[in-house]
């Protein structure tokens, strides 16, 4: 179960929400004028990259950490940090959490955003499992021993929806067991487990939210929405894995890497869900896109090993605890990626 405490540093405390032991807000200054030193790691990627565009406009001084691995086109990752290192309160370190001293980049954090990692459910499989297990669970671990004994804030880990497997009931909330379906789900649970660990053993505040399918301009090549776009611009066909009726709960990145820094503000601690709650079947999802920029060629194929039939958020628990509200509806979100070339 969540679990709430306070362990930020003094000023971001004086000005964040208060939790109670039950995840109500007690206290609360607008979260927006706590000024954080915030580490965020796998800053080069797509949601790493828009969180700390997000943080950078609300004041705080990012330090971010990537390795650039070749896990897609690394100019995509180098472009997504473009604008992000002409800014002063930006500094970018080129690093593997896996054979680097953290310690140095870790001094003096208020908040660090955990996000690197090596993402991709049907590439977990098979001899990959070595680099997924690395990427997922050994960085993890190397950061968690790097963060233990220095006093920071909250330790956000971006999780995935991954860990549940096959939703059972039509949403799934986080006092469900965990079943992943796929090599990549175990090493996110596994990873969810070190966070847990930690913060029992050492008192380091950790939070994992169990992100659900994340979209939004520059998403990773490898991603439905990218695809999608990429078919209807004339590339190559999309490959519709089953029936096309199996549903994904889309979340805006906009709002995901808001509610990042909300939860990292919060006091609060523990597991929590974040999607839209309002899942679409990938036909719905494909139609969609259609509407945007014309015609998808669909391939049929078989159903992905590892790929979830059902995925849906409850996001009861973060709306509690740090007033997680996503804002942005399918058609807007997939209209901004269209208008920035997707
Ligand atoms: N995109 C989604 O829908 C989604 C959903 C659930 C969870 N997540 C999780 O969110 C995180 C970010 O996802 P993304 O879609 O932005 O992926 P991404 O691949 O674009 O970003 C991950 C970044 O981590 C870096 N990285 C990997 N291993 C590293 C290491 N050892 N040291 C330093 N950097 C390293 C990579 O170079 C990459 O730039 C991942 O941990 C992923 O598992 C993503």
């Amino acid at each position: 179960m969540p679990a709430v405490r306070h362990r930020l540093a003094p000023e971001v405390i004086s000005h964040a929400h208060r939790l109670s032991p039950l995840g109500k807000r007690t206290v609360g200054a607008r979260r927006r004028e706590a000024v954080m030193r915030a580490v965020v790691t796998g800053a080069a990627g797509f949601i790493g990259s828009h969180l700390c565009a997000h943080l950078l406009a609300a004041g705080d001084t990012v330090v971010a950490i990537d390795a650039l691995t070749d896990s897609y086109d690394v100019a995509l990752k180098r472009r997504n940090l473009r604008d992000l290192t002409r800014r002063p309160a930006f500094s970018f370190h080129h690093a593997d959490l896996l054979d680097t001293g953290l310690g140095p980049l870790l001094d003096g954090a208020h908040a660090v955003y955990h996000l690197a990692g090596e993402p991709g459910a049907r590439s977990s499989w098979g001899p990959d499992f070595e680099l997924c297990a690395r990427r997922n669970i050994l960085a993890t671990q190397a950061l968690l021993e790097a963060v233990r004994d220095r006093a920071s804030g909250a330790f956000v880990h971006a999780s995935s929806s991954s860990v549940y497997g096959d939703a059972r009931t039509s949403s799934t909330a986080e006092t469900a067991c965990p079943r992943p379906v796929s090599p990549y789900g175990v090493t996110k649970l596994a990873a969810e487990h070190l966070c847990e660990l930690y913060r029992t053993a050492y008192g380091v505040p950790t939070l994992s939210l169990r992100l659900f399918s994340v979209y939004g301009p520059r998403q990773r090549p490898d991603m439905a929405f990218a695809r999608l776009f990429a078919a209807a611009a004339g590339g190559r066909p999309f490959p519709l894995y089953g029936d096309g009726e199996q549903t994904r709960d889309f979340l805006y990145v906009r709002d995901a890497v808001t509610a990042m820094r909300d939860a990292a503000c919060s006091g609060f601690t523990g597991v929590a869900d974040l999607g839209s709650g309002s899942p679409v079947s990938m036909k719905q999802a494909i139609a969609a896109v259609e509407s945007l920029a014309g015609p998808v060629e669909v391939l049929p194929s078989p159903a992905g090993l590892g790929d979830a039939r059902h995925t849906a958020a409850d996001v009861t628990v973060a709306s509690r605890a740090f007033g997680f509200r996503p804002r942005t509806a399918l058609h807007e979100g997939l209209a901004a990626m269209a208008a920035e070339g997707a």
